[in-house]
C-alpha cells in the first residue's frame, strides 16, 4: 500500500483517489499521526498544504526515517518541504503561479516520467517556488516560470513536483502517479473490488465470528452495500432494521424492502410513521424538525435493538470520507474524537462498531456493490436526507402535506427517469412551500400551495449547480402534477447553484 501524508491540502482526497483508480490501496494519514511504516508500505506521497514552508507554525514532518528506504513523491508543500530540508531554499514566486502550465523541459531519462510528452500541460497552484537547489538535487523538469518544477533528490528515490498531478488539469497526471506508484514503488495494480469483497469478508468472519450484528437500513447505496457484505460473512447473525418515519419517498418503503427481501437480507421493517408525525406536530423550525427527527429515530431504533437477544456489534455504513475529514492543520489533536462519556447513551450505541467500508471512497462504495450484484435500482438511487420529506416541507409538517408531496415528488422523479435524464442528475426532488396562490381549473377559481422542483448536477453535494433540464420535460411534469395532485395549482423551478443557495430549502 501507499501512505499518503496529509498536509491539509484541498487536494489530498483527490490524490488517494487517482491512486485508488490505478486499484493500488492507499491511506490518507495527517502529518502529525503518522502510523507505524511496515513492509506493506511501497511508498510515500507527501500532500500541499494551506500553509506556507517558510511559516514559523509550518507543519512539520520527519522524513529522515524513510528517505533512501522508501520511494517519496513531495507534492507542491511536500515538494517544497523536501526541497527545503535538503540544503534548498524556498521563496514567495514573483509571478502568480496559478492555473495551467505547460512543461518545456523534461527529463526523457526519468522514470516518473516515463510517456510523459515534454510540454504536458500541467495544474499550479501554489505561492511559493523553489528557488535555490544544492548539487545533490537533479532538476527533471520545467516550465518557463517555475525552473525546479520537478526534481529528484540524486542517490533517492525521493521525488518533489510543484504542480498537482491529481487534478484533471495535469493532463498527464494520472501517468506519472503511475510512473511513481509502479515502476519506481513497484505497486502491484490489484487493489480491484473483488480482492476487496475477498478480504473483507474474511476479515469480518474474523472479527465476528459468531457474534449477533444489528445494522440500520436507509435504503440508501452505503447501508445497502454494508449490508450485503455483513450478510456475506456472517448469514443470520446479521439483523437488518429499516424504519418507516413516514417521510420517505412514495411507496418507497414496501418496495425498498421488498428489494432487501430478495437480497437474502435478514430484515425487519417498522412502521413508527405516527411516532414521528406525533414528534413534529407543531414544529416549523428545520432545526428542531432535524432534532425530533433523529430523537424518535434513536428510540425506535433503540427498542427494535433490544429485541434481539446477545447483540454485541452495532454495523454502519460510514464510508471513507467521514472517516478521514481533512486534517485540521492547526492542533495535533483536533482530529481525534473522544466519548468517555457514555452514560446517557442509547443501548445500541454502546456496542462495538464495525464498519467494513470505512475505507471506500463513494464511487468504491457504487462499484463493490455492483461486484455483489446489488439493484441498480438501490445503486444508482440519489442522495436522501435523513430526515426526508420533513426539510422538504417548508415549516410544519403533517401527514397531508407528506401525501401531497410525495405524489408530486413521485411525478416527478418517474419523468426524469422515464425522460432518461435521472441519472445525469445528482440529486433531485419536489418541495412543498407554505404559499398559496390563485389559479383556474374550468370554471372554477382555486387557491392552492405551490410545488417547486429542485434538480442539482454535483460531485459530491458540497457545491452544485442547477440542472439545465429540457422546457418539454418540465411542462409535462408541470401539467401532470397541477392536473393530478389535489392541493397544488402552481409549480415552479429553483434555478439557484450552491453556493449560495443550499441543496434542501431548510
Ligand atoms: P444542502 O442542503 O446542505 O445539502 O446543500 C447537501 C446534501 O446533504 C443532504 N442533507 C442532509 N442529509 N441529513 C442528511 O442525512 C440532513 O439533515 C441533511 N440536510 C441536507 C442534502 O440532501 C444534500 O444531498
Amino acid at each position: 500500500k501507499i501512505l499518503i501524508l496529509d498536509f491539509g491540502s484541498q487536494f489530498t482526497q483527490l490524490i488517494a483517489r487517482r491512486v485508488r483508480e490505478l486499484n493500488i490501496y492507499c491511506e490518507i494519514h495527517p502529518y502529525n499521526h503518522f502510523p507505524e511504516v511496515d513492509s506493506t508500505v511501497k511508498g510515500i506521497i507527501l500532500s500541499g498544504s494551506p500553509y506556507s514552508v517558510r511559516q514559523e507554525d509550518a507543519p512539520q514532518f520527519d522524513f529522515k526515517p524513510y528517505h533512501k528506504q522508501l520511494p517519496i513523491l513531495g507534492v507542491c508543500y511536500g515538494a517544497q518541504y523536501l526541497a527545503q530540508h535538503n540544503g534548498g531554499e524556498v521563496q514567495p514566486s514573483s509571478t502568480r503561479e496559478y492555473g495551467r502550465a505547460n512543461l518545456q523541459y523534461i527529463n526523457e531519462a526519468s522514470p516518473l516520467f516515463k510517456e510523459v510528452p515534454s510540454s504536458s500541460q500541467v495544474w499550479m497552484s501554489h505561492g511559493d517556488t523553489i528557488t535555490n537547489i544544492t548539487d545533490n538535487f537533479e532538476i527533471i523538469a520545467s516550465t518557463d516560470t517555475v525552473k525546479v518544477a520537478a526534481y529528484q533528490i540524486k542517490g533517492s528515490q525521493t521525488y518533489g513536483i510543484q504542480f498537482h498531478p491529481e487534478v484533471t488539469h495535469s493532463l498527464d497526471g494520472k501517468q506519472l502517479l503511475q510512473n511513481f506508484l509502479v515502476d519506481i514503488c513497484g505497486c502491484h495494480q490489484e487493489w480491484t473490488s473483488e480482492s476487496f469483497i475477498e478480504t473483507t469478508i474474511a476479515g469480518l468472519k474474523e472479527k465476528l465470528g459468531d457474534d449477533k450484528v444489528v445494522l440500520g437500513l436507509s435504503g440508501g447505496v452505503d447501508s445497502s452495500v454494508a449490508a450485503v457484505l455483513l450478510h456475506q460473512a456472517i448469514g443470520k447473525n446479521l439483523y437488518c432494521i429499516f424504519v418507516d418515519n413516514g417521510l420517505l419517498r412514495k411507496d418507497e418503503f414496501e418496495s425498498v424492502l421488498d428489494s432487501y427481501k430478495h437480497m437474502g437480507l435478514n430484515v425487519r421493517g417498522i412502521d413508527a410513521k405516527q411516532r414521528f408525525y406525533d414528534a413534529l406536530a407543531g414544529l416549523t423550525d428545520p432545526e428542531k424538525k432535524r432534532k425530533a427527527i433523529g430523537r424518535v429515530f434513536i428510540e425506535v431504533f433503540d427498542d427494535a435493538a433490544h429485541e434481539v437477544q446477545d447483540v454485541k456489534w452495532l454495523g454502519q455504513g460510514t464510508i471513507y470520507p467521514d472517516v478521514i475529514e481533512s486534517v485540521s492543520v492547526k492542533g495535533p489533536s483536533a482530529t481525534i474524537k473522544s466519548h468517555h462519556n457514555v452514560g446517557g447513551l442509547p443501548d445500541f450505541m454502546k456496542l462495538k462498531v464495525v464498519e467494513p467500508l470505512n475505507t471506500l471512497f463513494k464511487d468504491e462504495v457504487r462499484r463493490v456493490g455492483r461486484t455483489l450484484g446489488i439493484d441498480d435500482n438501490i445503486l444508482g438511487r440519489h442522495p436522501f436526507p435523513g430526515p426526508g420529506l420533513a426539510i422538504r416541507i417548508l415549516g410544519e409538517v403533517t401527514p397531508e402535506k407528506v401525501a401531497i408531496l410525495q405524489q408530486a415528488d413521485a411525478i416527478y422523479i418517474n419523468n426524469l427517469r422515464q425522460g432518461g435524464v435521472y441519472d445525469k442528475v445528482w440529486q433531485a426532488g419536489a418541495i412543498y412551500l407554505p404559499v398559496q396562490s390563485v389559479g383556474v381549473m374550468g370554471d372554477e377559481r382555486t387557491y392552492e400551495n405551490v410545488v417547486c422542483l429542485r434538480a442539482v448536477e454535483s460531485l459530491d453535494g458540497m457545491t452544485a449547480d442547477w440542472c439545465h433540464l429540457p422546457y418539454e420535460l418540465l411542462a409535462k411534469i408541470s401539467n401532470e402534477i397541477i392536473n393530478n395532485v389535489k392541493g397544488i395549482n402552481r409549480v415552479v423551478y429553483d434555478i439557484s447553484s450552491k453556493p449560495p443557495a443550499t441543496i434542501e430549502w431548510e
